[in-house]
């Protein structure tokens, strides 16, 4: 999805914007610009079709220099991808601004503006900002510019905004998408992701809905809220350190991050788990009296996020007792729902500024919920601040496009969830304490599980020259073979289906034969045995199997089925076990494909659009 990156500075900003933007690579984008005021000046502009690295060549051929500026990753909404469209956009030669999000009345502002004598030179929405900034700038300072055309915007909006007029000035603005302030020494930055900003702080302020910020000359920074008037937030310091934006010795960031699974869950465990119990006040001070009041939860998600909520579901009922309903967020969001009392909306999100995940919360706050809790892996996204409780995922920041860690710490976010309501409704104490003897193990079994990559590989080179693919399993694993086939589907390229292996014989079987391949986790839990007649269902039709299945389970290697060995594992927690092959196979037939792994065409890490 498109970035943001500003700055003004005491030194020449480009390298700063273009180390920016090289960082802001992994939310997908397909063009990329920055315009730097000069000293004298004038506003010098560079923009690339592709990737940074075309920028960079002609940066190279003809650098920009200043003290101010800002720079853009672009993922096509409005016209296709073109160096016409790629942001910044200008009015003129004295006004540049870029954005991120969409605005939804550009076309009756595009029908005031020609009016008025303006011509486009793109087909984006953006440009109606640069004119009506431009417009507004005659009149005054940038900054009450910016304030008065805001005003005009509907939809969502993150910009970065220079003038020709404003020395050493770049003005910010947001509402519904996201947007920080990095604070440096006598300096100041703008990004829509801290990650931008880390070579050159590490130390940032989150804006809120409606903020309006000026960033000058010396670092001086002033904040304006929706109201107009002048506000100080919070200077946050970003915890993880600057290694999450380095691949390491890992030829691919997923890769990294799937090899980070032992230690990012161990993370998300840390501080939470009593002798034999959860701690309910991991969750906050309130959680204790607001989960005491839950009937029912609503768990609202989109893609990866949304089956890890499925999962749950299953966990929830099981060992808590609670009814669960779990529904995608851009579904959620437009339906009449009903609320009994008592209802928990929860939602999950790796990114917290997922713009369904985070219109279907507005949503519910007007929807008499009991209240709301956020399971995010980013500490002060919008989703966590607009939410009453929040339980932070501790996966460290997420670059592959393709989630990995961020949803098996989701799985163990809402393992703890799951403790924390049983706990407060009355699950039998010793159940609760084989589970958080199960929870302390994970980590290292998750290490057992990443020793099977080199088998894994081997079994990959089977789906180099397929185009389908099934996945199959039962109960909680249902989910998690939806996980897989989403896996495959977006880094492969391979279409693929998943279903729970009892629903073949109701259709699916019918695309069963030696040129799909059919995948399938088979934990030993109380549904094998029914998993090991589907399958025989699958081996009668001609079907390829590739089964991964515990250590204990009975199931026999031979031709056409290929069965990898998992460590037996506390089935409530076998969901979080059996992701990783199915990762790692994705992963491993990806690369076999050549395709970009990182950043796989047509999708970006962070949807801020709905
Ligand atoms: C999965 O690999 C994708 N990255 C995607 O489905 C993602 O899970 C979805 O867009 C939701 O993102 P979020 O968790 O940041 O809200």
């Amino acid at each position: 999805m498109c970035g943001i990156v500003g700055a003004v500075a005491q030194r020449n900003v480009q390298g700063i914007l273009l180390e920016g933007l090289k960082r802001l690579e992994y939310r997908g984008y397909d063009s990329a610009g920055m315009a730097i005021r000069a000293g004298d000046g004038r506003l010098q502009r560079c923009r690339a079709l592709g990737k940074v690295a075309a920028l960079e060549d002609k940066l190279v051929a003809a650098p920009l220099a200043g003290h101010s500026g800002i720079a853009h990753t672009r993922w096509a909404t409005h016209g296709r991808p073109s160096e016409a469209n790629a942001h910044p956009h200008q009015s003129g030669e004295r006004l540049a601004v870029v954005h991120n999000g969409i605005i939804e009345n550009h076309e009756a502002l595009r029908d005031e503006l020609e009016t008025d004598g303006y011509s486009f030179a793109s087909e984006t929405d953006t440009e109606v900002v640069a004119h009506l900034l431009e417009r507004e700038a005659r009149r005054g300072d940038l900054l009450g510019a910016v304030q008065r055309v805001v005003a005009r915007l509907d939809g969502a909006y993150a910009l970065g905004v220079i003038h020709a007029d404003e020395p050493d000035v770049v003005i910010g603005a947001r509402k519904g998408s996201p947007l920080v302030v990095g604070v440096g020494i006598e300096e100041a930055f703008l990004a829509s992701d801290p990650l931008a900003l880390l070579r050159v702080t590490d130390r940032f302020i989150y804006l809120e809905e409606g903020d309006v910020v000026r960033l000058a000359a010396g670092g001086e920074i002033t904040i304006l809220d929706a109201a107009g008037t002048p506000v100080t937030r919070e200077i946050q310091t970003f915890e993880h350190g600057d290694g999450a934006a380095s691949k390491g010795e890992y030829r691919h960031f997923m890769l990294k991050e799937i090899h980070e699974q032992p230690a990012v869950i161990a993370a998300a465990l840390e501080g939470r788990l009593g002798d034999r119990s959860v701690l309910v006040e991991s969750f906050g001070p309130r959680a204790e009296t607001l989960f005491a009041g839950v009937r029912q939860i609503h768990l609202v998600a989109c893609g990866t996020s949304y089956h890890a909520g499925l999962v749950a579901r299953y966990w929830l009922e099981r060992y808590a007792g609670v009814p669960v309903q779990v529904e995608v967020a851009s579904e959620y969001r437009y339906r009449q729902v009903v609320v009994p009392e008592g209802t928990l909306f929860v939602t999950l999100s790796q990114s917290g500024e997922t713009a369904d995940t985070l219109a279907a919360l507005r949503f519910a706050k007007q929807r008499g919920y009991l209240g709301s809790l956020a399971i995010c892996n980013v500490p002060g996204s919008s989703l966590v601040r607009e939410s009453d409780l929040a339980l932070m995922t501790q996966a460290g920041p997420e670059i592959g496009v393709a989630s990995t860690k961020a949803f098996t710490t989701q799985l163990t976010a809402l393992m703890l969830l799951t403790l924390a309501l049983g706990r407060v409704r009355g699950q039998d104490p010793d159940e609760q304490a084989n589970l958080v003897e199960a929870l302390r193990g994970l980590p290292g079994l998750v290490r057992r599980v990443l020793t099977l990559d080199s088998a894994i590989e081997a079994l990959a080179t089977a789906f180099g020259e397929k185009h389908h693919a099934l996945f199959l399993g039962r109960g909680a694993h249902f989910p998690i073979a939806l996980e897989g086939a989403l896996k495959l589907k977006e880094i492969s390229y391979i279409h693929a289906e998943a279903y729970p292996a009892g629903e073949l014989k109701h259709g699916p079987l019918a695309l069963v034969d030696s040129e799909m391949p059919v995948i399938s986790v088979a934990p030993n839990d109380e549904l094998l045995d029914k998993l090991k007649s589907n399958l025989q269902e699958v081996r009668a039709r001609g079907g390829e199997l590739f089964v991964f299945a515990d250590d204990e389970v009975g199931l026999a290697e031979e031709e056409g089925v290929h069965v990898l060995r998992l460590p037996h594992v506390h089935e409530a927690l076998a969901p979080i076990l059996y992701t990783l092959p199915l990762q790692l196979l994705s992963y491993h037939v990806a690369v076999l494909k050549g395709t970009d792994v990182d950043q796989p065409r047509n999708l970006a890490k962070s949807v801020t659009v709905e």
